[in-house]
């Protein structure tokens, strides 16, 4: 039997109705088309499949998506800021190529986002551990801990020009955006 569920998704209400089986991966990609959330192992293991509730990392494909119902969503279509360009996880990503097939990017820098809310100037060893749920098959995660220093002192530095900053970009998002969208029934590969 299906359930209704409602949740905010990147600043946006949506609803839908879902097997209480299924994941909340499944629910992100193939109802709400987000299909920046990737699957990889399906049991909890790469990271790949990361987004934020409330701000804080989960691995969605361990998340019933009713487990969701009534919480805050943020996926990597959601973290660059609404007027354009991007997230300054992203930006330094891109500045010191830390990335190669990408697979794993999304859930990595949804991770350095967390982390550099919480904790704006980590160690490199802070970063290393954060990561260490993340994996990666390509880079060797050289560039992307460089990529996540950066962000931190870019971070940092406008912090002093904007006291407060640092918090207010990679947070958890509010608000209702642009009103309830309502979601198709759909199938799942897992249905
Ligand atoms: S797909 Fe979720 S942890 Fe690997
Ligand atoms: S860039 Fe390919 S898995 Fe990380």
């Amino acid at each position: 039997m299906r359930r209704a569920i409602r949740l905010t998704v990147n600043g946006r209400a949506v609803t839908g109705e879902v097997e209480p089986r299924r994941n909340l991966a499944d629910f992100l990609r193939e109802d709400l088309d987000l299909t920046g959330t990737h699957v990889g192992c399906e049991h909890g293991v790469c990271g790949a499949c990361t987004v934020l509730l409330a701000g804080e990392p989960v691995r969605a494909c361990l998340l019933l998506a009713v487990q969701a119902d009534g919480t805050q969503v943020t996926t990597i279509e959601g973290l660059a800021p609404p007027e354009g360009g991007l997230h300054p996880v992203q930006e330094a990503f891109w500045d010191r190529h830390a990335l190669q097939c990408g697979f794993c990017t999304p859930g990595m820098v949804l991770t350095a986002a967390a982390l550099l809310r919480r904790n704006p100037r980590p160690t490199e060893a802070e970063i290393r551990v954060e990561l260490s749920g993340n994996l990666c098959m390509c880079t060797g995660y050289i560039n992307i801990i460089r990529a996540v220093r950066l962000a931190a002192e870019r971070l940092a530095a406008a912090a002093q020009q904007v006291p407060g900053s640092q918090f207010a970009v990679p947070g958890p998002v509010s608000g209702t955006g642009h009103g309830p969208a309502r979601i198709p029934e759909s199938g799942s590969s897992h249905d």
